[in-house]
């Protein structure tokens, strides 16, 4: 049967776990290499072995040398004894004998073999058993070729010795020299030095093989972490943003990164709300005047109607109709604001101007409330570069707000301030105010306070939305602040950029 690949098998590798993947694949040495876990346990079990390796090396070599130290201070410490004799009591002859026939061949457990020589190299004294350790011949070779104090030689049973070879001058005259040779077998020496090279061996052979067990574990119980934070992100939709990565027990640093995946999902959940209820209150502000003007329209056409009657159906299938159009050319306005390519027509603008043709147009309004609508400027003009038209619409807004929300006998003072860089517009009312709770709310689209609070028609709730949006358009930023029964004052700050604005 052939194996042929299908879109549902590749689907699910896709969701598997990098680990798995891997582990499925060719192995080979490249494709572990690109996993982390691979590369730290790497990392560890070349740390252990180079660490143990001089760790077990540098004692050897303690050791080598200590071994080496003692057998060569008991060489000197013989030589010496032999020197001291044969320079001051030569002739002796039973004490010699004695410190080199029977005192060498009395030792069990350090062997050693001494030889007295005259000075053209005739034997005088022999440790018994010498010749049968030694080839004697090739020992006198040996300590005239080499040149060193002590040398190393193998025995004939395959002993191995240290020998050393010395002059000793005879008498306190000195008038000629005897030689003398040491032999220390230091097999077992050497033994002992073998035994501790199988061991560390053995310890670093285990070490291969332990090491990389050891540092994969700890790797991979490191990376667990994120292989969850990756599992979480993967399950995540738009379906499904509620998701969130339990970090107990997640050591500093990945917590602080699981922390930060937290909050980012938070803040994309939060969008994600808003833009789906920015989507419903769309479709139910949009469907409320077009099934008022179907309704009337369905009235109307019901039976024969008077001229009158037709005239007042049409006159409010037109209001619905320009309340439509407004609240889609307020859309528009907001979807073009938000575009990165929404441009600014800056002017030079006498901002006091600028709210004077805004008062004049709100104070018939204003007086059939019953509120009085000031402005207060400064005496010198306050000149800035802003974009005339939005910033009249964004103070429209607001100071229809003030009058949609201030009872009569209230008032509406509109203000303007500037220094060297930032220009302060603000729009303060005696009103009715806004609710703490509802506050931080009042600048998102199509929010709304109950309508029934004021008298009139409600807006769209997308006015302070827009205002906010030709705000940061112009670089600056919106406040609001307000007490329930007592009014609302809106402050909006933008730099005043006229150094950039070619003279016009
Ligand atoms: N000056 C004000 N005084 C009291 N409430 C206000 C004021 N300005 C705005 N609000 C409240 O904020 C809400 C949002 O304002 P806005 O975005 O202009 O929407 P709209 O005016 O279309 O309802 C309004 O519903 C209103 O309840
Ligand atoms: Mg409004």
């Amino acid at each position: 049967m052939s194996w042929k690949p299908s879109a549902s098998r590749r689907s699910a590798k896709d969701s598997e776990p990098v680990s798995r993947v891997f582990a499925a694949r060719p192995a080979s040495i490249s494709r572990y290499w690109e996993t982390l876990s691979f590369r730290l346990a790497a990392g560890y079990a070349l740390a252990g072995f180079a660490f143990l390796f001089l760790a077990t090396a540098s004692l050897y070599l303690v050791l080598l040398r200590e071994l080496e130290k003692s057998t060569a201070l008991f060489i000197a410490d013989k030589l010496n004894v032999l020197r001291t004799m044969l320079r001051e009591r030569p002739s002796d002859w039973n004490a010699l004998r004695e410190e080199i026939e029977l005192e060498s061949s009395a030792r069990r457990y350090q062997r050693f073999y001494i030889r007295l020589l005259d000075g053209h190299g005739a034997p005088l004294l022999t440790t018994p058993g010498m010749a049968e350790q030694l080839e004697l011949a090739r020992l006198g070779t040996e300590a005239s070729n080499r040149r060193g104090p002590a040398f190393e030689m193998a025995g004939k049973r395959g002993h191995a010795f240290r020998v050393e070879t010395a002059l000793a001058p005879v008498g306190a005259a000195a008038a000629s020299n005897d030689i003398v040779q040491i032999a220390v077998d230091i097999s077992q020496e050497k033994e002992l030095l073998a035994g501790y090279r199988r061991w560390f061996w053995t310890i670093l052979l285990g070490a291969c093989g332990f090491l990389p067990l050891i540092g994969y574990r700890i790797a991979r119980q490191g990376i667990r972490p994120v292989e969850e934070m990756a599992a979480t992100a993967r399950r995540i939709s738009s379906m499904n943003l509620r998701e969130r990565i339990r970090a107990e027990g997640y050591p500093f640093e990945l917590a602080a990164l699981a922390a930060t995946f937290n909050k980012m999902l938070d803040g994309l959940e939060d969008s994600f709300e808003r833009i789906s209820r920015f989507s419903a209150d769309i479709a139910h502000d949009l469907r409320t005047p077009v099934n008022n003007i179907r309704g009337e329209a369905e009235v109307a056409l019901a039976r024969a109607r008077t001229m009158e009657e037709y005239r007042d159906v049409l006159g409010s299938c037109l209001e619905e109709a320009v309340r439509l159009s407004n609240l889609i050319g307020d859309l528009l306005f907001l979807a073009r604001a938000e575009s990165p390519l929404a441009l600014l027509d800056r002017e030079r603008t006498d901002i006091a101007q600028l709210l004077g043709r805004v008062r004049e147009y709100y104070e018939g309004s204003a007086a059939d409330a019953g509120v009085l609508l000031t402005t207060e400027c400064p005496s010198e003009p306050i000149l800035a570069a802003v974009d005339q038209s939005l910033l009249q619409r964004a103070l429209s807004n607001l100071v229809s707000n003030a009058v949609a929300h201030t009872p009569s006998g209230g008032s509406i003072v509109m203000s303007a301030k500037a220094d060297r860089s930032n220009l302060q517009i603000e729009v303060s009312d005696t009103g009715i105010g806004i609710p703490a709770e509802a506050l931080p709310r009042v600048f998102d689209r199509f929010f709304r306070i109950d309508t029934s609070r004021c008298g009139m028609w409600g807006g769209t709730g997308l006015g302070l939305a827009i205002v906010q949006s030709i705000t940061v358009l112009h670089g600056g930023n919106v406040r609001i602040a307000s007490e329930p029964g007592a009014g609302t004052r809106v402050t909006l700050s933008v730099p005043v950029a006229l150094p950039n604005m070619t003279e016009s």
